[in-house]
């Protein structure tokens, strides 16, 4: 792989990825690594009001899975488009906090759509822009739901459904890694942050050694 990696966090609410994209952002930062931290749904303008309706708008209520199925895609749509592929191509490691795998799991899975639909609105979405590495934070929904009873944040539409949903989340992502061992690493994300952190950045720096000995020189990352 000429580029530098395009590296994805997923599992289910209060599984702690957000927490390891800020600290591997961190380490990139220590080893002077350009990169692009993005989310989804979000990450663009279009993308962030596309978050807004899905999670917090009251015009949410109701909103059918087809529909959240289409808004979904349109927010990666226009990041693959607008932020991914380019900052890959200006030579920046990207991360994700979430990607397609999570539409393959909540929509594919939870929401019982069709699966080859969502297979195919996703390739429609993504194009040829595919993670090279996925790390899937798996946590006991339990202990996910009291991490969450435990932030300032009001819950959103979707952090209320019920233990069951949760339930098939937590083993939709466990039979995707199954099946993609070669991208897909699962994590368990109930021990300490540290620990999880370290774990992450092991398996990274052996997978992708330009990253750890920052190979790359000469790029400015336009974050700093
Ligand atoms: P989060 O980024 O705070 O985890 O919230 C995103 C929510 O949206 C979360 O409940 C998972 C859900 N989601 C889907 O259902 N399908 C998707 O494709 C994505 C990206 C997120």
């Amino acid at each position: 792989m000429s580029r530098l990696p395009f590296i994805t966090f997923e599992g289910s609410e209060g599984c702690g990825k957000s927490t390891q994209v800020q600290r591997l952002a961190a380490r990139l930062d220590c080893a002077g690594v350009p990169y692009l931290v993005t989310r989804e749904p979000g990450g663009t303008a279009i993308g962030e009001s596309i978050r807004e309706l899905l999670q917090f708008a009251p015009q949410g209520v109701g909103m059918t899975p087809h529909t959240e199925l289409l808004l979904f895609e349109a927010s990666r749509s226009q990041l693959v488009r607008e932020k991914i592929k380019p900052a890959l191509g200006h030579g920046l490691c990207v991360i994700s906090d979430r990607f397609f795998d999570s539409t393959t799991v909540y929509q594919g899975v939870a929401r019982k759509l069709d699966r080859q639909i969502v297979e195919q609105l996703n390739a429609f979405a993504i194009g040829d822009c595919r993670p090279d590495a996925t790390f899937v934070l798996d946590v006991d929904p339990g202990i996910a739901h009291s991490r969450m009873r435990h932030t300032a944040r009001r819950p959103d539409r979707m952090e209320q459904e019920s233990t069951e949903f949760y339930e098939q989340v937590r083993e939709a992502y466990r039979e995707l890694a199954a099946r993609e061992p070669n991208r897909i690493v699962v994590i368990d994300g109930s021990r300490p942050e540290d620990n999880i952190e370290d774990e992450i950045w092991e398996i990274i720096s052996r997978r992708f050694p330009a990253l750890a000995t920052n190979l790359q020189s000469g790029i400015q990352n336009p974050q700093s």
